[in-house]
């Protein structure tokens, strides 16, 4: 969801967590991660990604929040306003064409998830076999139209919603929905843990075997923590300029972290053992989830009704995320361009159509969009906007906007130390390595 219209804010910390989450718990958690996770090998990925979360993921959001509400503006307000004349709103720009980037694949893969809302209505997965469900798949992943009209469908639901505002509408209603979808993957994963061969799958998550511990599995780790967080490109800025100066932005920060970690984690506890029980390539790509948790419906008492609740919730969860991603854009539009807000939806409607279009018919740029987006320019974006702290911010004004709620921040000296000196370096390197400069030297 995107951030309410007017500046008073959120009323509650409920509020703010619901609304940083409702952006952050999303596709990524559902369909990414596991996907991600099951290309790079499993286990290992998992406790690099977890390490990534806490050291990085966690700072970075708390920055984004604080950065927000100290300016009381949206990104590239508010490094205008934090740092007259100098360069810093050009992050702004990363963002804006990051936003691009993502939107463009992101409503995609809602196309589907509507596709497959659909697909349930019509009880395509009860009684089917293995194969049927799997042609269920590449029916639309390899029918670009299909893929493409559905995906017009959610972009303009999209666009109707952050052209009205979204207080009131979306902000109440994923307060409610997300712990239905939350106590849904919870009962999936139940059932998948008591499908035949479901150790299989719990060992391929849970146990490492660090020879699969690679540089691009790395890479990814932190690419896919960027992205499942929603960091590295302003969104969560945005949020933070609604947050009231009475709430502890470290607290939010790391339930939100929590919530994100734990959607993500039960759903490859839901998806694994279906995997193995089902004989799946885990590394088959964007397709596993729908392949699956279909699998799954199919031998579930009351499957039908189960799938139909769940890819209705997880399309609520898709617009909750690509909501907040098209806000950054027409924001952008508004701000910088000049445009009315309809105009700046209805220009940002169509260019993300466009890009949406090639992602959907060429498989080819929809990994190009997923991969750069998520690995480089997040990453490039938490960089930067880690850095703004220790160079423009400085201790003193940072510590007063941490504890600006009237309690001391007792990590302070820690948190400094990390988005100051370790997340920069750490970034660097995982770069410098990706490279390849660094080979023989590690
Ligand atoms: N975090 C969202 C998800 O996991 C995707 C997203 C990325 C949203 C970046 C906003 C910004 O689905």
């Amino acid at each position: 969801m995107s951030a309410p219209i007017s500046r008073d804010g959120f009323s509650s910390k409920f509020g703010v967590v619901a609304a940083a989450a409702g952006s952050a718990v999303g596709l990524g958690n559902i369909w990414r991660f596991p996907y991600v996770l099951g290309e790079n090998g499993g286990a290992a990925f998992l406790l690099v990604y977890i390490f990534f979360v806490f050291a990085i993921g966690i700072p970075v959001l708390m920055s984004e929040l604080l950065i927000g509400r100290k300016a009381l503006q949206s990104p590239i307000g508010a490094f205008k306003t934090l740092a007259p004349n100098a360069h810093w709103h050009r992050t702004g720009l990363i963002g804006v064409i990051c936003s691009l980037m993502i939107l463009s694949f992101y409503v995609v893969v809602a196309g589907w998830t509507l596709h497959y809302t659909y697909l349930s209505i019509s009880a395509s997965f009860v009684n089917h076999t293995r194969a049927q469900i799997g042609g269920n798949f590449n029916t639309i992943a390899q029918h670009g139209v299909l893929s493409f009209s559905w995906m017009i469908l959610f972009l303009g639901i999209t666009a109707l919603i952050v052209l009205r505002g979204i207080h009131s509408g979306i902000e109440k209603f994923s307060k409610i929905l997300m712990p239905v979808l939350f106590f849904l993957i919870v009962l999936l994963a139940i059932r998948s843990l008591l499908l035949p061969g479901a150790w299989d799958g719990l060992a391929f998550l849970f146990n490492p075997d660090f020879s699969k511990l690679t540089q691009k599995v790395v890479v990814d780790a932190l690419g896919q923590a960027c992205f499942s967080l929603s960091i590295g490109m302003g969104v969560m800025i945005t949020y933070g300029s609604y947050v009231s100066k009475k709430q502890n932005i470290a607290s939010t920060s790391v339930a939100v972290a929590f919530a994100d970690l734990l959607i993500a984690l039960i759903s490859s506890i839901a998806i694994f053992p279906a995997v193995f029980a089902f004989g799946i390539d885990p590394a088959q790509g964007p397709g596993l989830v729908f392949v699956t948790l279909p699998g799954i419906f199919s031998q579930m008492v009351g499957g039908y009704f189960f799938s139909i609740v769940f890819f209705v919730l997880l399309v609520i969860a898709a617009l909750t995320s690509s909501i907040s991603l098209l806000e950054v854009l027409v924001a952008y539009g508004k701000e910088e361009l000049k445009l009315s807000r309809k105009t700046s939806t209805f220009l940002f409607f169509c260019v993300v159509a466009l890009l949406g279009f090639f992602c959907a018919m060429y498989p080819f740029v929809f990994d190009f969009m997923d991969h750069v987006s998520a690995n480089y320019l997040l990453p490039i974006g938490a960089f930067l906007i880690v850095l703004f702290i220790p160079i423009v911010l400085k201790r003193k004004e940072t510590r007063m906007e941490l504890e600006a709620h009237g309690k001391k921040f007792r990590f302070f000296e820690l948190y400094y130390w990390i988005i100051a000196i370790a997340a920069p370096i750490a970034i660097v390197l995982i770069f410098v390595n990706q490279l390849g400069v660094l080979d023989g030297v590690f």
